[in-house]
């Protein structure tokens, strides 16, 4: 119940600025986030490179709503691009495409990403879209089929909760996706999505086996234990090397279970967003978990 309050709120802006200005949230805005610039994050990425964990950057930010926001925000990740290739960290950069203008002119977005897609293949990396809110996934996948003719190591989030999901995959079967499997974040109805865990765990796991025998290097995103020992079942079966899938998770959770899974030789990617627009991710990670909002609702209280 907590949980879903807590996606509501993600999107209210009223909730934002209570929450944005109450002092003592800091130090949960920095477990999660790498800080609000773009060099807090590459110095979080050098690190877990010397671990043997790649990286992925996230700027934070949802929901553009003007072409001069989606053109700052394609900026923005050309800077990130950029700065991958000076620095040469191990790194893909991940986009939302609501970033780059999605919800109002899907041909600009069209051109924004497939500039961003020629840079950081110039540049010696890739990019990950990520999957948001139900009404964007049918314009994301199509944006995906489109891109992915020309740079073929671009990957999609893809959402196990979606009741639709596993037809939209098989939708992209000949291409052999590169895909990243995740629970899903937002809140959604019934109709379009499971409800139970137990139902989410089980189209993850079906999702994951599709993916080790028709994917391209899976990327199974999850700090969920049985469901990343499933993905290590289904590895052994196909003969897929450790470091032939990816295990992706977010920074601030797990942090020693994802280096102990890079020191067994695993291929251990983790999303690091940065940037001052961290409320809605929050308010996402909060509802995750009930420790997590114990512990923020009294920072806020105190704040
Ligand atoms: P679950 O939430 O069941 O957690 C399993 C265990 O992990 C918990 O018992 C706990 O130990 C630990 N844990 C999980 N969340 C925690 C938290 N917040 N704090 C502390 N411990 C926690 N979603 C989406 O809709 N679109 C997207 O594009 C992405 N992209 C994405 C990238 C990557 C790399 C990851 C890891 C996740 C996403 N997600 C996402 C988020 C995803 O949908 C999901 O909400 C979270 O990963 C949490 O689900 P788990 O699979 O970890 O399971």
């Amino acid at each position: 119940m907590f949980g879903k309050a807590l996606l509501w709120a993600a999107e209210k802006p009223r909730v934002e600025r209570l929450v944005a200005q109450g002092r003592l949230t800091r130090p949960v805005v920095k477990r999660f986030v790498a800080g609000d610039h773009l060099e807090d994050a590459i110095r979080v990425i050098q690190e877990l490179n010397s671990k043997g964990i790649r990286g992925i950057l996230d700027l934070l930010g949802e929901g553009v709503t003007d072409p001069a926001g989606a053109k700052a925000a394609a900026h923005e990740y050309l800077a990130s691009i950029e700065r991958i290739e000076q620095t040469g960290i191990e790194s893909t950069v991940s986009v939302k495409l609501t970033q780059l203008g999605l919800a109002f002119d899907k041909g600009a977005c069209i051109d924004h990403l497939r500039v961003l897609c020629a840079e950081a293949h110039a540049a010696g990396t890739s990019l990950e879209i990520d999957m948001e809110q139900s009404e964007y996934v049918t314009d994301t996948i199509e944006v995906f089929r489109l891109l992915r003719t020309d740079f073929t190591d671009l990957r999609l989030a893809m959402q196990a909760y979606l009741r639709r999901t596993p037809v939209d995959l098989e939708g992209l079967s000949e291409a052999r996706p590169r895909v990243r499997l995740v629970k899903g974040a937002y809140a959604e109805p019934e109709e379009l999505a499971f409800q139970r865990s137990a139902e989410v765990d089980g189209q993850f796991r079906f999702l994951t086996d599709w993916l080790f025998e028709k994917g391209e290097l899976p990327g199974i995103a999850t700090h969920d234990s049985e469901l990343l020992e499933h993905a290590k079942g289904a590895a052994e079966r196909t003969g897929t090397a450790r470091d032939g899938f990816e295990i992706q998770m977010l920074y601030g959770i797990r942090s020693d279970l994802q280096e102990t899974l890079a020191a067994h030789g695993f291929r251990v990617c983790v999303y690091v967003p940065f940037g001052s627009a961290w409320y809605p991710y929050l308010m996402r990670r909060m509802a995750e978990r009930p420790a997590n909002l114990r512990f923020f609702l009294r920072a806020l209280v105190r704040g």
